[in-house]
């Protein structure tokens, strides 16, 4: 499998924290995923985003697009001019751009807290999510990794990971328990795609599969 070392360029989106982005960097820079390729860029429409720094701290280039500039094609322009061939949305906050999911269909993915289509769209993210998990009573959530396509939420599936939630724990709890499962999984997901878009055989490996914490 050498003639797959760092053959794929991954750039993340994110708006926030980045403590998703964090376990990808990680994952990509010193796990499984150094195999099959790095992370080349962490792109934020939020100039002060907590992410620039983590990307920082792994010597990653990071930059940030006003909201104006990358609704007119400079997110695009920024992909194709770093070569990038994935897309990993984590915790961006934006409408990605027509012209971006069309030139990544297939190559770009999200993180939902929550076992989509349940709990998807608009207004559905961050802690909106966990108080109507909670509201509604449900005793099992968890996170979805999906392709992005042009609707909030609704590409196709890749994975979901499940928690079980208690009758005493908060949306905290839950968005605690979630954002575990997340960091656990999300790079790990993204790796397997990109093993299988090499045509490498992930059967034997637990990258695409389901887990109950
Ligand atoms: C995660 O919960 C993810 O599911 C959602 O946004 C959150 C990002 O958190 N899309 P962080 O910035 O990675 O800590």
């Amino acid at each position: 499998m050498e003639e797959l070392r760092r053959t794929s360029r991954i750039a993340i989106l994110a708006s926030g924290v980045g403590s998703n982005a964090e376990a990808m960097l990680k994952h990509f820079a010193e796990g499984s995923g150094a195999d099959v390729a790095e992370v080349v860029w962490v792109c934020t429409n939020r100039a002060e985003a907590k992410v620039r720094a983590v990307a920082k701290r792994f010597g990653v280039e990071d930059s940030h697009l006003k909201k104006v500039d990358i609704q007119k094609g400079a997110l695009l322009e920024g992909l194709r001019a770093r070569q990038v061939d994935w897309v990993a949305l984590a915790g961006f906050l934006l409408k990605v751009p027509e012209e971006v999911c069309e030139a990544f269909a297939g190559r770009m993915v999200n993180i939902h807290p929550a076992l989509l289509p349940k709990y998807g769209g608009s207004g559905m993210y961050g802690m909106h999510v966990h108080h109507a998990v909670k509201e509604a009573g449900d005793r099992l959530s968890g996170m979805t990794v999906h392709l992005v396509n042009q609707d909030y939420d609704e590409g196709d599936i890749v994975f979901q990971g499940e928690v079980e939630i208690a009758a005493a724990d908060t949306a905290e709890d839950i968005a605690n328990k979630v954002l575990e499962l997340e960091h656990r999984h999300y790079a790990q997901v993204l790796e397997g795609l990109i093993r299988l878009a090499h045509g490498w055989d992930v059967r034997d490996n637990t990258h695409l599969k389901s887990h109950t914490s």
